[in-house]
């Protein structure tokens, strides 16, 4: 079945399943990271971040309970104070200059400003039942997928569905490619993160962020595949929709002239397979247990919403203070493109 007619279905649908999907403004675009370079003002490269206002240069996770600090949250439903954050999309010029990306607000979510479509799923996508039971994370959880530093395909294979779509159109969802597309791409890029979702129970962080969650063993999510025994516990697959409106960036004759694509990530990675994302746990109390077990799809009458406008006025200050916009002569942090 195609999204789209599923999208639209969903609200027949008896209510017999449990699927959240739901958009988050941008809160902020700056170059900090508190899980990588936590206290770091600034980090090393540019990221866009949603979710809760209690965002900052570090988040100790014993320390910073974010549906406390935090007074506002940019995502539609009010009970999450989570934050999301992902590299930052630019083009760069035959003249060497750089120009950030726009971004386009899915169906939905038109007026947001910037920002992400958050899913979190008991199972696939497609799987309109969502029967498998899951286990929300627990307050002080984070992890991070992909890696900055990676440039081969070979690398990439570490980390499965970090992925990008070739938009002709708005429902175009497939196919997906592990690069960044190599032509034109009529309507946008829409870039897919995709954590895993197995925990290993115990710990909320590891020092990688990432040794505490695996894939399953076998298959994939979507196929329904056994956790491993060593991270027994399945948790939601979260992924994270962004659609890069590259589509002002198309005419060939403003393309690299040795064939390549023009698009870089704010890490300096112009082949697409340092892809990553991060995230720290932020729903208050038990709000996202329930809306896992609540048996809904993609409508979650159980949890408190906001209008757009709320949305968007939640934002944190510039930290970092540099130009991130125009055509730059270099990536925000003088980073190299490789
Ligand atoms: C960030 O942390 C600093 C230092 O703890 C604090 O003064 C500031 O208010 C925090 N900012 C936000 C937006 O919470
Ligand atoms: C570099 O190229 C871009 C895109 O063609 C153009 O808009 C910009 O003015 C150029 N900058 C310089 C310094 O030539």
């Amino acid at each position: 079945m195609k999204w789209n007619t599923l999208v639209a279905a969903s609200g027949l649908f008896a209510p017999s399943t449990a699927l959240l999907r739901f958009g988050c403004a941008r809160l902020t675009v700056q170059r900090l990271d508190p899980l990588v370079n936590p206290g770091q003002i600034p980090s090393a490269h540019l990221h866009q971040i949603i979710g809760g206002n209690s965002f900052n240069v570090s988040m100790d996770i014993a320390k910073h309970d974010l549906p406390t600090l935090s007074t506002c949250t940019s995502c539609q439903f009010s009970e999450d104070f989570s934050n999301y954050w992902t590299a930052v999309l630019y083009f760069r010029a035959r003249n060497g200059t750089f120009k950030r990306v726009p971004q386009i607000p899915q169906q939905g979510i038109e007026s947001t400003q910037g920002g992400m479509m958050v899913y979190y799923m008991s199972d696939a996508l497609f799987d309109t039942a969502q029967k498998s039971k899951v286990t929300a994370f627990k307050p002080g959880f984070r992890m991070l997928v992909g890696d900055s530093s990676y440039s081969s395909r070979d690398q990439a294979r570490d980390y499965r569905q970090l992925t990008y779509t070739c938009m002709e159109n708005s429902a175009s969802r497939s196919p997906e490619s592990i690069g960044f597309p190599k032509g034109p791409c009529k309507m946008a890029i829409m870039a897919n993160h995709r954590f895993p979702t197995c925990w290993d129970g115990v710990n909320l962080d590891t020092p990688n962020h990432r040794d505490h969650v695996a894939y399953p063993e076998v298959g994939t999510f979507e196929s329904g595949g056994r956790c491993p025994s060593t991270h027994p516990v399945k948790i939601p697959q979260i992924l994270l929709e962004t659609v890069w409106d590259t589509s002002k960036f198309n005419k060939k004759e403003d393309w690299p002239t040795d064939g390549s694509q023009p698009f870089v990530w704010s890490s300096g990675d112009s082949t697409g397979f340092s892809s990553h994302a991060d995230y720290v746990f932020g729903w208050k109390g038990d709000s996202l247990q329930k809306a896992m077990d609540g048996h809904t799809y993609v409508s979650a009458p159980m949890l408190k919403t906001q209008s757009i406008a709320e949305q968007n006025k939640c934002i944190v200050p510039d930290m970092v203070k540099e130009p991130i916009d125009g055509w730059l002569p270099k990536l925000p942090g003088d980073v190299m493109v490789k």
